[in-house]
């Protein structure tokens, strides 16, 4: 794949042809900074600035591969490019989200003159992105991205220079529930000494490493041992555990909407205390449309991927009790990179199913293989659960992905993939999920509800979908 062959007039035909190859080149592009394709891109831009406008917005496909070119773009620092996308995107009433919105201001020729009216209005964006569950350590990077061009371009000027950075420390208040402070009293000190501040910035800016947190195994054993004799437990009594054992603890969030890593017991309770009751009602409702399906089925094997601490099968466990499905669960495989939370998930799953095979592959879903997802008896109907998973970035939506998860299909299969409704391009990665499935196999969409916070408190977007393999 060549940038050139994306950027060009029949772009249409092209994503038609290869969309799979494409989506991963821009995604490989994005993650691993390369100066020369910077050039390249630039100059095939330059040649066929407005290539772009013949895509068909309705289609997801083409949707998904400009929200993929417009963050490019902005990585490139090509902010006509990404102006011309962020335009004929609102022109079209697609719904932008705040990141998208900020990225438009952070990209603008801004006045000097209203650089604190810009900057505020910027972290408004921001704090709007963060409302909708937008991950606070990307929304931290572009502010630090923004400030740090902003210096850059005043850097000659030094009354400017330290106007701005007056502006920025004022602005900046604690009040920002995304902030993260302490770096930025440390990153506007260093800024004072312009010239070694620039320089030390210039290519650190470029990249955005999310940090990795490392997870040693704890099983904490008097969480265990109270799990472990609730009689008939539920998905509640988890929840009233939770609670009560943080119970006049002023415990910090530091759960990042489940997006790090968990790592100590207090932070995995604090997680289910936070987010617990929310998910419960998102996932209730979902199995609800899947109701008549359980009801078809006597036995059946579920994948949760990415589980945590097995919120998804707990809560479906409870489903089917509290509906009197004779649907019985045979096997459970739970995925989680974080050993703490698949530590719980196991223990968790255990005490529900007490007569299931409960198996546990402690991984990244990119790092998976196909015997990860092997059933004992791969014959029976498979639940796909994805709860809280998919909308998150760092998930490559790769063919080794798709192959992995296909090998482990049976006949039957229903995918419940359910996440906040955070923005379009979220919400996107859902649907070409959903799509990629229907161009391979048999697929039939079940549900793809989708609600804001005004209507209940929280937000929720899903995609529910038969295969028959
Ligand atoms: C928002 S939580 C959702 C957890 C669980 N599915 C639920 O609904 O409660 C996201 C989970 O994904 C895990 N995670 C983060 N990055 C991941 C990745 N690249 N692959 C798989 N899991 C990941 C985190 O450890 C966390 O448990």
């Amino acid at each position: 794949m060549n940038i050139n062959r994306i950027i060009s007039s029949n772009i249409d035909a092209i994503l038609d042809l290869e969309f799979q190859k494409i989506y991963e080149f821009i995604e490989e592009k994005y993650l691993h900074y390369d100066k020369c394709f910077a050039s390249e891109m630039n100059q095939a831009y330059d040649n066929n600035t407005d290539f772009f406008t013949i895509l068909d917005i309705k289609n997801k496909k083409h949707l998904s591969f400009l929200f993929k070119l417009m963050l490019l773009f902005d990585k490139y620092i090509l902010t006509k490019a990404f102006l011309g996308v962020f335009n004929f995107l609102e022109r079209n009433d697609i719904e932008l989200s705040g990141v998208l919105k900020a990225l438009k201001i952070a990209n603008s020729t801004n006045d000097i003159l209203y650089a604190k009216e810009n900057f505020n209005v910027f972290i408004k964006e921001l704090n709007f992105a963060y409302e909708s569950e937008e991950d606070p350590e990307k929304l931290n990077y572009i502010l630090k991205r923004y400030i740090f061009s902003e210096l850059q371009m005043s850097q000659h000027n030094k009354d400017q220079y330290n106007n701005l950075i007056s502006i920025f420390k004022e602005c900046l208040i604690p009040q920002n529930s995304f902030l993260d402070i302490d770096f930025f009293n440390d990153f506007l000190k260093d800024a004072l000494e312009s010239d070694k501040f620039i320089d030390n910035w210039k290519e650190k800016i470029k990249f955005f490493n999310k940090k990795v947190y490392k997870t040693d195994f704890i099983i904490n054993e008097r969480y265990k041992n109270t799990i472990e004799n609730i009689k008939n437990i539920s998905f509640d009594d988890i929840l009233r555990l939770c609670y009560n054992e943080l119970k006049g603890k002023g415990v910090q969030n530091t759960t990042n909407h489940g997006k790090k890593l968990l790592e100590s017991d207090e932070e995995l309770m604090d997680y289910i205390r936070r987010y617990g009751d929310m998910h419960k009602e998102k996932l209730i409702g979902s199995f609800k449309k899947i109701k008549d399906h359980l009801e078809q089925y006597d036995k059946i094997n579920i994948i949760d991927y990415a589980c945590g601490q097995a919120m998804a099968t707990l809560n479906l466990v409870d489903f089917i009790k509290n509906n009197d499905l004779k649907c019985k669960i045979e096997e459970v495989i739970l995925i989680e990179p974080s050993q703490n939370a698949l530590a719980r998930a196991v223990l968790h799953s255990k005490c529900f199913l007490p007569n299931s095979k409960i198996s546990f592959v402690p991984k990244y879903l990119n790092d998976l293989v196909d015997e990860d997802l092997s059933f004992k008896n791969p014959t029976l109907p498979t639940l796909q659960l994805f709860s809280n998973i998919l909308d998150m970035e760092e998930v490559k939506l790769n063919n080794d992905l798709y192959s992995c998860i296909s090998s482990s299909l049976s006949l039957k299969n229903i995918f419940v993939c359910v996440s906040p409704r955070i923005s379009s391009i979220s919400n996107n990665r859902l649907d070409i999920f959903y799509m990629h499935f229907k161009e391979y196999y048999q697929a039939r969409q079940i549900s793809n509800e989708s609600y804001g916070r005004e209507q209940r408190g929280h937000t929720k977007y899903e995609q529910i979908f038969e295969v028959i393999k």
